[in-house]
């Protein structure tokens, strides 16, 4: 039974707000006239001890006591005695679970927010030094149109930027304070919900003693967010694998984010990125887990919910550790420009642009011009050259009215300068976003 039921070896990860959630309730106690001054000053005294003996290492987590909350109370009784019977007034471990779990939670959205916002930094900074640098732009992965790095780049930023909302979102639904339900049914007691609440933080009580007992979806959904910011790195870590093969060579990374092989000299693996790309493998598998332990549970709380949080500490464990590396390597990343610019002039990457010139100045159909532009590309493909190193006379064969001043957009350079729609992937749009980004992130 005890190797079963037993918590305290994960659940001593919620000791600091166990103990912070005990200090208000007590003060509340004191306060509603529950217990004495005598008593409280000494379950204050008696707590404060515990964090002491916390931080220095010496408190003694004993399985024999099941959880933190019961591994707190026995410490309290053999400091200060009888009194710290009386802590538990009002209060069950089934409301004290949802409100440490719940504290738990609410902090480490706190920390990914920030590592987020570090991580935007970093992709900001890169894109603001690569404004104006060409790479092509893909989609399945073939060579579409030139964009510049710092496009594709700031791509990221929001996709970042849509995660740390999410976990804004999720944090602000979360921020109620389940303190007060008791077992589930409420306390015969005066109790001022509105001031435990106010102390540890929360904007309010929650509004059914039922449903703060048994919800765990604020945990759920951010490991919902967590997924999805879980997907969004592993996409960036792919990108960072290809680019750093010796087919693509996009970018390096400097040997602190690589490593070597035992038995190959000349390899440099991208370790980290793909580390970060397989803990996505974590985070979706910690939410599934989690929504499978609640998926039928009965109101109110059963057991089944002390399996809520090791799938939920592995996650942020994993995210934050994501971040952390995702965020060093995007500060190491160098970029080699000439390897970027010359792939993104390879492939026909301008045929829109061409395509699209036919339309502007000679008034052709959309879909004439397609078909024009795609003729050249046969051509330019028959002779081994890019769409750019066709002569006037080649590209007059398919339309005689075409003239030089063609030559102007065919090049990825002026193909990535003229897309300055809103959004768009010109450096000046770009440079606007960039802007846009640093201020709303000041
Ligand atoms: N260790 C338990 C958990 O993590 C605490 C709540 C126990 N409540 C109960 N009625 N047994 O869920």
């Amino acid at each position: 039974m005890q190797a079963i039921n037993v918590s305290i070896g994960f659940d001593k990860r919620l000791a600091a707000q166990d103990l912070a959630g005990s200090r208000a309730h007590a003060a509340m106690l004191l306060k509603a006239g529950v217990i004495s001054s005598e008593d409280e000053a000494q379950i204050q005294e008696g707590l404060a001890a515990i964090e002491r003996e916390m931080a220095e290492g010496t408190f003694p987590f004993r399985d024999e006591f099941e959880d933190i909350h019961m591994n707190v109370e026995a410490r309290l009784r053999e400091l200060i005695g009888p009194a710290a019977g009386r802590l538990h007034t009002a209060r069950s471990r089934n409301d004290q679970v949802a409100l440490d779990f719940r504290m738990w939670v609410r902090d480490a959205c706190d920390r990914t927010i920030g590592q987020l916002r570090a991580l935007q930094g970093a992709l900001l900074a890169k894109a603001e030094a690569h404004a104006d640098a060409i790479m092509p732009g893909f989609t399945h992965l073939q060579p579409a149109q030139p964009v510049t790095v710092g496009h594709h780049l700031m791509a990221y930023v929001e996709m970042f930027g849509r995660d740390a909302a999410r976990f804004a979102d999720a944090r602000a639904r979360m921020n109620e304070s389940p303190l007060g339900a008791a077992a589930l049914a409420g306390s015969p007691f005066p109790i001022d919900r509105q001031m435990t609440a106010a102390a540890l933080g929360f904007d309010r009580p929650t509004a059914n003693s039922l449903d703060s007992v048994s919800d765990r979806d604020f945990a759920l959904e951010s490991l919902a967010a967590g997924s999805i910011c879980a997907i969004h790195l592993s996409r960036l870590a792919e990108e960072i694998v290809i680019w750093m093969t010796p087919q693509f060579g996009f970018v390096r990374l400097s040997d602190a984010f690589t490593t070597g092989s035992s038995i190959m000299p000349q390899k440099k693996n991208p370790d980290a990125a793909e580390l970060v790309r397989a803990k996505a493998g974590r985070l979706l598998a910690s939410f599934q887990q989690l929504a499978v332990v609640m998926k039928g549970l009965p109101l109110t709380y059963s057991k089944d919910m002390q399996e809520d949080k090791v799938p939920t500490f592995e996650a942020f464990d994993a995210l934050e550790l994501s971040l952390r590396a995702m965020a060093g390597m995007v500060a190491d990343l160098q970029p080699n420009v000439a390897a970027m610019a010359r792939a993104a002039g390879s492939g026909f990457s301008t045929a829109t642009d061409l395509a699209d010139w036919l339309v502007r100045e000679l008034n052709l159909p959309f879909r004439d011009a397609h078909h024009v532009t795609g003729a050249a590309v046969k051509r330019a493909e028959e002779l081994g050259q890019e769409l750019s190193q066709l002569s006037l006379d080649e590209l007059q064969k398919l339309d005689p009215r075409i003239t030089a001043s063609v030559y102007d957009v065919l090049t990825p350079e002026a193909s990535a300068r003229s897309r300055r729609s809103y959004g768009g992937t010109a450096p000046d749009q770009v440079r606007a976003q960039i802007k846009r980004w640093k201020d709303l992130l000041a």
